[in-house]
């Protein structure tokens, strides 16, 4: 309660807020201004007037505040938060699968390092991947999408298009199966099923439902269905219970995990106030350069 008092405090009297993402530790949360996904959490930076960001998540998420919010102090609570998924391309790779297609347009998830933003020509999140490819680079005939093969897959599967594919995955969403999936349906057969699009195909296929975290959020509120399913990491259970203490949710593998997002802790979020750590710095050049793909997105 006395951590909670004094990050209360420390944001007033500095003018900070704190933004999280679904995936984050429920106290984490709780003290939170803003939780919410990748997509949701960009447009709250860009938009805020705070002078200082504390954003608990992971490094793409907080590199994103900074380049929409360059004149901003944006501090992430613990360093190493990194994204294993966004650090399975970088930027010479990126520009190597660009040489040997000069004439693709570059469609970017936002699970990426600034340097790679700053080589693309468009950024996407999983709230909006499918919309960017059906409206803004509905006449391109050659698009790149990196790095996560399994949202290109579903991407791909939705609107027809064949991409260029990276190699790339998350970590913790292929630790879902499809068994998983199947023996919580046995248990549970009224329930929905409700996956991320980093799933694998098959775990994707068998879903009801196939939506970025705030989708989820925003699904489960909606669905006649009283008990879900989640195919996706299990922090966010956390926020849908909270809003809707009528409906059970089952995770579909407790192991879905992200260890990155558990780093951040309501000491660290203190710790990161008082001291002004850590701050996220994007070079100049990579700002300007990134800014375009993602400001593309945000329309
Ligand atoms: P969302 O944008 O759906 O919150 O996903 C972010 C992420 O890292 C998923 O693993
Ligand atoms: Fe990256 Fe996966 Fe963790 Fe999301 S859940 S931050 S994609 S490793």
């Amino acid at each position: 309660m006395e951590i909670i008092e004094k990050i209360e405090r420390l944001k007033r009297e500095k003018n900070a807020i704190i933004l999280a993402h679904n995936y984050q530790i429920p106290d984490v949360q709780d003290v939170a201004d803003y939780v919410g996904d990748s997509l949701g959490l960009s447009m709250k930076a860009a938009k805020t007037d705070a002078d200082i960001i504390v954003f608990c998540g992971v490094l793409f998420m907080a590199e994103t505040a900074k380049i929409l919010s360059p004149q901003k102090t944006v501090l992430i609570p613990d360093r190493n938060a990194g994204c294993p998924m966004a650090n399975m391309i970088n930027a010479p790779q990126l520009r190597d699968l660009k040489s040997k297609h000069p004439r693709a347009k570059v469609l970017c998830y936002v699970n990426t390092t600034a340097e790679v933003k700053a080589e693309c020509d468009l950024c996407c999140t999983s709230a909006n991947a499918v919309r960017m490819v059906t409206d803004v680079l509905r006449d391109e005939r050659e698009i790149i999408f990196a790095p996560d093969k399994y949202l290109a897959d579903y991407v791909s599967r939705k609107t027809g298009r064949n991409f260029i594919t990276w190699k790339g995955f998350c970590p913790t969403h292929v630790k879902i199966l499809v068994e998983d999936i199947l023996r919580q349906k046995s248990l549970h057969p009224e329930a929905e099923v409700v996956v991320h699009p980093e799933c694998t195909p098959p775990v994707i296929e068998v879903a009801d439902k196939v939506a970025s975290t705030e989708g989820m959020c925003k699904y489960a509120g909606e669905t006649r269905a009283k008990e879900l399913i989640i195919g996706t990491e299990t922090g966010i259970l956390h926020r849908l219970r909270k809003e809707n203490p009528d409906k059970v949710f089952y995770p579909a593998s407790e192991l879905a995990v992200c260890p990155n997002m558990k780093l951040t802790t309501l000491e660290k979020v203190l710790w990161s106030l008082e001291g002004m750590n850590y701050e996220v710095n994007v070079p100049e050049e990579v700002i300007s350069r990134a800014k375009q793909s993602i400001q593309r997105m945000l329309g």
